[in-house]
């Protein structure tokens, strides 16, 4: 297993994995009516292509596959976090979490943060993250809740502090209020 930069041409493979996260994993902690909004069969594919090159996410490869992917922006706001059903619980997310930690260190980025799935909030929980804010997007019609997770990585003293220092949850703030969905990821 290796991790790698995204390159033009796997974002396919990167909608299989989207797909398969959500239908795999993600449905035990949503209704079908969710994970069908969420990650539609028939998600429009010129879309996908244009938001997978403007995150270019890290990818995990297994023996020439795809097996899991993840972004980080240039504020610290990790945008898709998912790994293939088939391979959950391999430590695939470890090796993306960790990539992360490295980029941001590199990059002088002061804080994680993630609108985070129910099922993905224990795992986010084991590296650091808190929960700042239970949200609850609207998808294609569809109520999809989440939650709002930082880490702070560079020390900070009180914890209104590290909510107003954090740029991301601005960001997510900003976009939650011009209407704008932070899933689909
Ligand atoms: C959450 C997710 C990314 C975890 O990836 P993964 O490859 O299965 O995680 P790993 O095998 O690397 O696990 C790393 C650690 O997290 C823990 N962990 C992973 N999933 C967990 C869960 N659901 N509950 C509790 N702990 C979990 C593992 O036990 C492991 O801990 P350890 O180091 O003490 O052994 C993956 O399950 C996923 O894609 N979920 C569905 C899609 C989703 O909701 N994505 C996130 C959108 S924000």
């Amino acid at each position: 297993m290796h991790i790698r930069p995204f390159r033009i041409g796997d974002e396919s493979d990167l909608f299989a994995v989207f797909h398969s996260s959500i239908h795999g994993l993600a449905a035990r902690d949503y209704s079908a009516d969710q994970i069908n909004a969420w990650a539609p069969d028939n998600l429009d594919q010129d879309v996908w292509r244009e938001r997978m090159q403007g995150i270019s996410p890290f990818v995990v490869e297994h023996d020439a596959q795809i097996v899991g992917y993840a972004d980080i922006q240039p504020d610290g706001y990790i945008d898709h976090f998912f790994v293939s059903a088939k391979f959950a619980r391999m430590g695939v997310g470890r090796m993306l979490m960790q990539h992360l930690h490295v980029v941001a260190a590199e990059r002088s980025i002061a804080t994680l943060c993630s609108d985070v799935s129910r099922t993905a909030q224990p795992f986010f929980e084991r590296f650091g993250f808190l929960v700042v804010e239970q949200r609850a997007p609207i998808i294609r019609g569809v109520v999809v809740p989440n939650l709002l997770m930082h880490k702070t990585l560079v020390s900070d003293t009180t914890v209104e502090g590290i909510a107003t220092s954090c740029a991301c949850v601005s960001s997510a703030l900003r976009a939650a209020r011009s209407g704008a969905p932070s899933l689909p990821r």
